[in-house]
C-alpha cells in the first residue's frame, strides 16, 4: 500500500484546517500539554484499552499500553490511549456474553467518532476480544490487535493446574466428597497467580489465537505469556506498525477479514480443540464484514483438520507449554497445507510470511498431520428435530462411549428449576438420562450465559458417573468439558423444539450421524409448541431491553441484527 501524505490523514480532517473548527480540535490537544509539534503532519493512533480493575485478566494493559506508546513515538506517530468498557468473564453478571454486543458498540463509535488513523486494540478476557474486533470491523479504519497473553501456570500441590479446568474437576471431587473444603480453600488461593487471561484453551486463548489464524495481530505474539518481557516488546512492535498503517491507510479489517481469513481461523479453532464459544464469536464477526459464515462450514473444515494442538481442556498442556514449542505460528505452519496460506495480514504480507521460522513440531504439545491426536477438529455441528437450526458439541472434551446415545429426558425450565431440584433425592435419573436445561439462551436467559456443563446429580456422582449427556440451548466455559450439547437453535424462549421436550421423552445423539433428534412426532412436537407459554421477557427497560428485543440467535452469532453489515452498506468513512 503506498504511502498517503499528511493532508491525506484521517486525523487532518481534524487538525489540518486553518478555521474555527481545527483551532478548537488544536486547542484540545494542545490542553493535554501536548505542543503543536505533536499533531502536526503525524498520524494518530488510538489505543483502545480494555484495561479496568474489575477485569483481573486485564490488569497489566496500563504497562502494555505504554510500551505501544513508545513503539507508536518511535515511528513518529502520536499515541493517544482511551478506554472502552471491560467485560470480566469472573465477576460480570448476569454473564459477560450479554455485554458484548455494548462493548463493540463502544469501540466502534469511539473509532468511528475520533481523529484517529489507525487503532490498537488492546484485549484479552474472553469477551473483550471478539467484542473489540467486531466494533473495529465495523468501523474499518486501520487496526491491528494486541493480545494480553495468558497468566503464568498455577501449581496445587504440586501439581500444574488449568485456571478453568481444574477448578470445575476438583468442584465436582468436592460434591463427590474425595477432597475437603480446606483442600478446596487452598486450591483458591493458588489459582490465578499473575495477570494475564486463562492459562488453558479457554475461550480467551481460544480467541487470542484465532487473532493470529485471522491476521489481526503480529505474526508469533499470540502465546507470548502476560508477563514474559517479549510481551512488552511486541507491544512496541504493533505501536510501530500501527504507524506504518496509518500512513498506508491500511489494510483495514475489511482487508483482512476475508472469507480465507474466516477457514484458517476455523482451522485453527479445530487443530487446538478450541472454545465453542468462538463458534459464536466468528458467525458473528462475519457478519459485521457482510460474510454470512455459515454453522455447517464448521462442521466441513472440523472433518477435514486433525487435532495437533495437545492442550487442556482437549488436551495435557498449558498455554505456556505451547508458547515454549513455537506458539501459534508453529500450529500454523504445520496446518499449511489446510490453510489459505496466501491470505493477508495486519503486516501487510501473506499468512505463511509470518509462521515461515516457526519451529516443526516437538510431538508432545504439537502434533504433525500425519500423527495428530484426534483425526478430526475439537468442535462438531449437530442438527435434527431438536435442534433444526443447529448446535454444536466439544467432541474432543466428550466421552467418546457417549458420542452416540439414546436416552430418556430429565427436563429443567430454567437454571433455577435446576438449581433446586438436581440433587433432589427422588428425581428419577440414571447415568442414561439425557439431562435437558432450556430458556437458558440468547433472549431466554438472556444473554446465553455459560450453563451448558450442567452439574451431574450428586447421587451419580458417588457412583463414580463422570459424565451423562446434557443438552441446553446455553454456552458453555471454554475450559468445561463433557458430553454437552449447547447452542441449540432455536432457542426455546423463540418457540424452538426444546421447549417442547418432556420428562422421559427419548432423545437420539449420534455426532458421526450429526444428528440430534427428539423422538416424538412431528405432529405432537408442533401441538406442545403451540399450547407452550412462552416466558415472560427478563427486561422492560435500558440496554436489557435493547439486548432481547434485537439479538440474534445462536446458529447467526447473537449479535443484535442492526449492528449486523447492510448488504448495500457502504463504509462511512467521513466524520461529520
Ligand atoms: Fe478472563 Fe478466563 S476469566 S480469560
Ligand atoms: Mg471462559
Amino acid at each position: 500500500m503506498s504511502e498517503q501524505q499528511p493532508s491525506d490523514l484521517r486525523s487532518a480532517r481534524w487538525f489540518g484546517p486553518h478555521d474555527l473548527t481545527g483551532f478548537i480540535h488544536r486547542t484540545a490537544i494542545q490542553a493535554e500539554g501536548f505542543s503543536k509539534f505533536a499533531i502536526k503532519d503525524r498520524p494518530v493512533v488510538g489505543i483502545a484499552n480494555s484495561w479496568s480493575e474489575l477485569v483481573n485478566c486485564n490488569i497489566h494493559f496500563k504497562m502494555l499500553a505504554d510500551a505501544v506508546k513508545r513503539g507508536v513515538l518511535m515511528a513518529g506517530g502520536l499515541p493517544l490511549e482511551f478506554p472502552t468498557i471491560s467485560l470480566g468473564e469472573s465477576l460480570m453478571k448476569p454473564s459477560a456474553m450479554q455485554f458484548r454486543n455494548l462493548m463493540a458498540m463502544d469501540v466502534e463509535e469511539s473509532i468511528r467518532a475520533y481523529p484517529l488513523d489507525a487503532i490498537v486494540l488492546l484485549g484479552g478476557c474472553d469477551k473483550t476480544v471478539p467484542a473489540q474486533l467486531m466494533g473495529a470491523a465495523s468501523a474499518d479504519v486501520p487496526t491491528i490487535m494486541l493480545t494480553g497473553g495468558p497468566q503464568e501456570p498455577a501449581y496445587f500441590r504440586g501439581k500444574q493446574l488449568g485456571v478453568g479446568t481444574d477448578t470445575w474437576k476438583y468442584a465436582d471431587e468436592l460434591r463427590a466428597g474425595t477432597i475437603t473444603q480446606d483442600d478446596f480453600n487452598e486450591l483458591e488461593a493458588s489459582a490465578k497467580p499473575t495477570a494475564g487471561h486463562c492459562s488453558e484453551m479457554g475461550t480467551a486463548s481460544t480467541m487470542t489465537s484465532i487473532v493470529e489464524a485471522l491476521g489481526m495481530c503480529l505474526p508469533g505474539t499470540a502465546s507470548i505469556p502476560a508477563v514474559h518481557a517479549r510481551r512488552a516488546s511486541a507491544a512496541e512492535a504493533t505501536g510501530r506498525r500501527a504507524v506504518e498503517m496509518a500512513l498506508s491507510g491500511g489494510p483495514r479489517p475489511s482487508d483482512v477479514l476475508t472469507e480465507q481469513a474466516f477457514d484458517n481461523a476455523i482451522t485453527l479453532l479445530m487443530a487446538v480443540g478450541g472454545s465453542t464459544n468462538a463458534v459464536i464469536h466468528l458467525l458473528a464477526l462475519a457478519r459485521r464484514v457482510g460474510y454470512e459464515l455459515q454453522l455447517d462450514r464448521f462442521h466441513e473444515i472440523s472433518q477435514r483438520t486433525p487435532r495437533i494442538a495437545n492442550v487442556r481442556p482437549s488436551g495435557e498442556h498449558l498455554i505456556a507449554q505451547l508458547f515454549n514449542a513455537g506458539g501459534i505460528s508453529a500450529v500454523l505452519k504445520e496446518l499449511d497445507p489446510l490453510l489459505h496460506a496466501g491470505a493477508i495480514t495486519v503486516t501487510g504480507e501473506s499468512l505463511s510470511d509470518g509462521y515461515r521460522n516457526a519451529p516443526a513440531p516437538d510431538g508432545d504439545v504439537i502434533s504433525t498431520l500425519s500423527e495428530p491426536f484426534d483425526t478430526s477438529g475439537g468442535i462438531a455441528v449437530v442438527r435434527g428435530s431438536l435442534a433444526p437450526k443447529g448446535a454444536v458439541i466439544k467432541r474432543s472434551a466428550a466421552s467418546p462411549e457417549l458420542l452416540k446415545h439414546r436416552g430418556p429426558a430429565v427436563v429443567f425450565e430454567d437454571i433455577y428449576d435446576l438449581g433446586r431440584r438436581i440433587d433432589d433425592p427422588d428425581l428419577e435419573i440414571t447415568e442414561d438420562s439425557v439431562l435437558v436445561l432450556r430458556n437458558s439462551g440468547p433472549t431466554g436467559a438472556p444473554g446465553m450465559p455459560e450453563w451448558g456443563m450442567l452439574p451431574i446429580p450428586e447421587r451419580l456422582l458417588r457412583k463414580g458417573v463422570r459424565d451423562i449427556v446434557r443438552i441446553s440451548d446455553a454456552r458453555m466455559s471454554g475450559t468445561a468439558f463433557g458430553t454437552t450439547i449447547l447452542h441449540v437453535s432455536p432457542e426455546a424462549a423463540v418457540g424452538g423444539p426444546l421447549a417442547a421436550v418432556r420428562d422421559g421423552d427419548h432423545i437420539l445423539l449420534d455426532v458421526q450421524e450429526q444428528r440430534l433428534d427428539l423422538e416424538v412426532p412431528q405432529d405432537e412436537i408442533e401441538r406442545r409448541l403451540a399450547e407452550a407459554v412462552p416466558p415472560a421477557p427478563k427486561y422492560r427497560r435500558g440496554y436489557g431491553k435493547l439486548f432481547v428485543d434485537h439479538v440474534t440467535q445462536a446458529d447467526e452469532g447473537c449479535d443484535f441484527d442492526f449492528l449486523q453489515k447492510l448488504p448495500d452498506e457502504e463504509p462511512q468513512r467521513l466524520p461529520h
